[in-house]
Formats: structure tokens, C-alpha cells, sequence
């Protein structure tokens, strides 16, 4: 076992990585001090607001948790140098965008902000430090942090020299919605590393809470691209699924039993096979992305192009939705109504990164189409920003709307975008005599079940199900 002993520890980036990883570290090692510090004040401020209804993000327990560590031995702040100065073990926990510029705009990981927080590691750590990849990194990242924090002994300032550090990886794995169950019972915890005293370090930490055999340690190479490599399956399921739904709606067949049928195969599995409007959430499209651009920089194009499909159909589902909208209202929505039910990326979460719902929204809104948009936890700034930086043609109007029925009034179709559990069991009858007839609804998520609506004169139609 390692002889580096863990007192305190600092999270550089307080968002939905850093923010609920460290509040399960704190809360399952209560000795341990946890510093999660950012440069976004606003951020800052909202870890630290008394109303834990009005935390930055919302995840289902996160507030039960902030509420018994917070003040007393996990604390949220901006002072970057004492921080970092007092930490013995440093989580890198930053945003990786795609790049939008420059080499490999579009595809590869835009480190700058990694870079930045190693630059600041570099200068303001003391003694002996571990530093750990908590973002999602391309493979042989490890060597360039290394690399950075090496430059700080070039200083001559007496406490300089004897500053020495460890890197490992250590991925993340949850999905947001289910974060905190996902940290307290994970599948694994994969660590990637050389040193086997920093590694120990790191297990015995996780080892509060998480069974041993379920922590997985391997190189540092194999646990960064781990990482990458199960985000590619994951959204690659979903893009399989995505693809047979469109062919049951060609063919008569139900996505819903094929998706069953299929499942109950254990080599297969039953999970992440819901079709739907198309995989959202900040990081599954720029992993691929970045796995294919990793592809074509180690002279594997045929590796690129492989995965690049996966994003590829992504997109024509999202495209394919739309159009069938357009389509089933004769062609036009120019003027019409149309309500939206969920903008977050999935349920449970107030995050809407490359949700399926701002694409969809906005080809609506270039056509002219006039959108009442209702989502439990989205605000109307975050849809106002999504739809800001897509700079697209609107020709539509959109509102946010209080309720469901709010969101219904005189609309000529409604459109499910997200899961929410308020979704499912409408009481469609009622529902239907606040809108315009004929009426449409069109099911992105198997919400609704098509014996609700059987008594109205709601025309229903439901993704990856034929007639
Ligand atoms: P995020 O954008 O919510 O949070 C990142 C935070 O880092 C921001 O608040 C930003 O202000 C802060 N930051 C940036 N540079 C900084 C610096 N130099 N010093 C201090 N703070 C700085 O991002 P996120 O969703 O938490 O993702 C972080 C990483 O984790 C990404 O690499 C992502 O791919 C990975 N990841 C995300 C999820 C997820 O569900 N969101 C899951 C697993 C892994
Ligand atoms: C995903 C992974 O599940 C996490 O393991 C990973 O840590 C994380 O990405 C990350 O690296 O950021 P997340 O994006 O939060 O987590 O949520 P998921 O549950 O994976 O859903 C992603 C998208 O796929 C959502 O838009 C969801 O609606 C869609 N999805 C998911 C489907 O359309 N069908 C499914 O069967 C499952």
C-alpha cells in the first residue's frame, strides 16, 4: 500500500463532472478535505448558494449530499493558488470541446483549458503532487501534462526545486441524471498510471466506498483511450438502434419489440437500446470525433470512417424527425404551432449540450414554424443561448411555456423531445380538446402509450413503430 498520504485534495472545474464527483468524495471520506475551485464566479457562487434548488446543475441527490458536506469538509471557491498550493492530489475535472479552429477544427479535442490548469498546477503546487486526468482526454495527453509540469523546476526559486509530481488517469463514467448513483455504485474505476504509489494512493481513496475488485488499473495509455473507446460503443448502440427504427417504420415492424427481442440475447444485452431523436449530452459526439480524428493522425482511416459513421446517422435521425413533421402537416409549419415536450438532452438533467431539441427546434423555426417549448428544468436563457450560437435563419417565432397544458393551448402538433417521468400516463383526452384539430402528436421516446389516445381524435405517430 502506498505511503503517500492523502489529506487534501483540489478539483480544478466545477462543472458536472467536478462538482458531483467531489461532493461523493468528500461524502465518503469524511478526513479527506476537498477543494473544487473554477474561474466561472457565477458558477462559484451558485455551488455555494444557501437555496440548494438553485445548485448550477441538477441531478437527482446531489442536493441530499452538498447539504451534509458542504462547509464541512467540501468546499466550493475561486482561489485557485492556495488551493492548488495546499493539495496533494490535483483532479483535472475541465471542459475538452471539439476545436473549432486551426488543426483538426472539428474533430480533435480543444485542450487549451487542460493546458491552462496544468500551466497552474505547474506554478502554484508544493512538495511531492498527484495530478489526475478526470476530463475525457486523446490518448497520450498524460505525456504533455507531464511535459508542462516538468518546466516548472526550470524556475530557480528556492521552494521550486522541489516540487515533484505523479499524473494517472482516472475517467469519468457517469452519465448525467444518474451521476450520483452512478458515483457511489460504479460499474468500475478504471486508473491509469506508473507510478504504483500514486496509483495506490488514488484506490485507497475509491476503496471507501467501492469493492476492489470492481477497480480496474492499467497503463496510462489504455485507461486514457478506455475511455474513449466506451463512449464510441456506447453511442454506436444507439445509432444501430436509431437505424433499425427507421427500417421498422419502412417495413411495419415495432423498434420496441426488436429492441426486446434482440436485448434478451446476453451477449447483446438490453440496455442503451431506446431509439430515439438521436444521442445528445456534451461528450458523445466529441469523443467520436476525437477518436476519428486520432484514427486519421495514427494512419488508421479506415478506423475513421468507421466510427464517423456513428455520428453520421446521428445526425440524419435528428434530420429524418423533423422532416416527417414537416411532412405529415402537409408540408408546411409556416405559422403553425407547434408544442416541444423536453429540451434537455435525456431526463433528469437541466443540461441541453447538443441536445436532439436544439437542431430539431430550429430547422422548425427556419421553416417558420411558432414554438411553445416546455421542459420541468431547462431555463429560457440556456434554450436563448443553444439557439444563439447556431446562427441559423429563424423565420419562427418560440416561448417557454409554464405547464403541459400551457405548452398544448391551440397547437396543431406536439412534439416529444425528452423522457421526462411527467411525460409518460397524460391524461390525453383532456389534452386533446386544448388543441387544434387535426392534431398530431409525434413520440420521439415512447411516452406515450397509443390506448391513451385511443378515444380522441389525436393522430399519433411514434418513432421506430411501422403500421
Ligand atoms: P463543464 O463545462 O460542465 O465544466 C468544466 C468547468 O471547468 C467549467 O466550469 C469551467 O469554467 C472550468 N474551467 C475551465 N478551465 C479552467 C481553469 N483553467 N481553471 C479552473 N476552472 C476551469 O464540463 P463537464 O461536463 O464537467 O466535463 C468535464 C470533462 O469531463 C470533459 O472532459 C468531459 O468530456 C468529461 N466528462 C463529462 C461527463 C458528463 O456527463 N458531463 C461525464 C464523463 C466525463
Ligand atoms: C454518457 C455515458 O453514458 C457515460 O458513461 C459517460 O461518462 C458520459 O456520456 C460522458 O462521457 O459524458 P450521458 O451523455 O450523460 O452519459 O448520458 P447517456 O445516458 O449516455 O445518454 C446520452 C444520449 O443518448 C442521450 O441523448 C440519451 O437520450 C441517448 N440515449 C441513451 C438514447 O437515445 N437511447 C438509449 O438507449 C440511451
Amino acid at each position: 500500500m502506498s505511503s503517500i498520504k492523502i489529506q487534501k485534495i483540489c478539483c480544478i472545474g466545477a462543472g458536472y463532472v467536478g462538482g458531483p464527483t467531489m461532493s461523493v468524495i468528500a461524502d465518503k471520506c469524511p478526513d479527506l478535505e476537498v477543494r473544487v475551485v473554477d474561474i466561472n464566479n457565477e458558477r462559484i457562487a451558485a455551488w455555494n448558494n444557501s437555496d440548494l434548488n438553485k445548485l448550477p446543475i441538477f441531478e437527482p441527490g446531489l442536493d441530499r449530499i452538498i447539504s451534509r458536506t458542504r462547509g464541512r469538509n467540501l468546499f466550493f471557491s475561486t482561489e485557485m493558488e492556495k488551493s492548488i498550493s495546499d493539495a496533494d492530489m490535483i483532479f483535472i475535472s475541465v471542459n475538452t470541446p471539439t476545436k473549432t479552429k486551426g488543426l483538426g477544427a472539428g474533430q480533435a479535442s480543444d485542450l487549451s483549458w487542460v493546458e491552462a490548469s496544468a500551466r497552474q498546477v505547474a506554478e502554484y503546487a508544493k512538495g511531492h503532487t498527484i495530478v489526475i486526468e478526470k476530463s475525457t482526454l486523446p490518448v497520450r495527453t498524460a505525456q504533455a501534462i507531464k511535459e508542462i509540469l516538468k518546466t516548472t523546476n526550470r524556475g530557480n526559486k528556492k521552494d521550486e526545486i522541489s516540487k515533484t509530481f505523479s499524473v494517472l488517469s482516472n475517467p469519468e463514467f457517469l452519465a448525467e441524471g444518474t451521476a450520483i448513483h452512478d458515483l457511489e455504485k460504479p460499474d468500475r474505476v478504471l486508473i491509469g498510471g506508473e507510478d504504483p504509489e500514486a496509483v495506490d494512493a488514488l484506490v485507497k481513496i475509491y476503496l471507501n466506498w467501492v469493492p476492489s475488485k470492481q477497480i480496474i488499473c492499467t497503463n496510462l495509455w489504455s485507461s486514457e483511450l478506455s475511455k474513449l473507446a466506451a463512449n464510441a460503443f456506447l453511442a454506436q448502440r444507439i445509432s444501430s438502434i436509431n437505424s433499425i427504427s427507421a427500417f421498422c417504420e419502412a417495413t411495419g415492424a415495432d423498434v420496441q419489440e426488436v429492441a426486446k427481442a434482440i436485448g434478451t440475447d446476453k451477449r447483446i444485452g438490453n440496455q442503451f437500446l431506446s431509439a430515439g431523436p438521436g444521442f445528445g449530452g456534451s461528450c458523445f459526439k466529441k469523443d467520436i470525433l476525437n477518436l476519428v480524428y486520432l484514427s486519421g493522425y495514427f494512419g488508421l482511416p479506415e478506423v475513421a470512417n468507421y466510427w464517423n459513421q456513428v455520428v453520421v446517422l446521428n445526425t440524419w435521425q435528428q434530420d429524418r424527425i423533423y422532416k416527417i413533421v414537416l411532412e405529415k402537416l402537409f408540408g408546411t409549419v409556416n405559422g403553425k404551432n407547434i408544442a416541444i415536450l423536453g429540451f434537455s438532452f435525456k431526463a433528469n438533467t437541466n443540461d441541453t449540450r447538443e441536445s436532439p431539441a436544439i437542431r430539431i427546434c430550429s430547422d422548425l423555426l427556419e421553416e417558420g414554424a411558432i414554438l411553445s417549448i416546455y421542459d420541468p428544468k431547462v431555463s429560457f436563457k440556456r434554450i436563448a443561448e443553444d439557439f444563439e450560437k447556431l446562427s441559423f435563419n429563424n423565420q419562427g417565432i418560440w416561448k417557454m411555456a409554464n405547464s403541459i397544458p400551457d405548452a398544448l393551448k391551440n397547437v396543431d402538433a406536439v412534439l416529444i423531445l425528452t423522457a421526462w417521468d411527467e411525460f409518460f400516463g397524460l391524461d390525453w383526452n383532456y389534452l386533446a380538446s386544448l388543441m387544434r384539430s387535426p392534431t398530431w402528436v409525434f413520440d420521439t421516446r415512447s411516452v406515450v402509450d397509443r390506448k391513451e389516445i385511443e378515444n380522441t381524435d389525436i393522430n399519433l405517430w411514434k418513432l421506430g413503430e411501422g403500421n
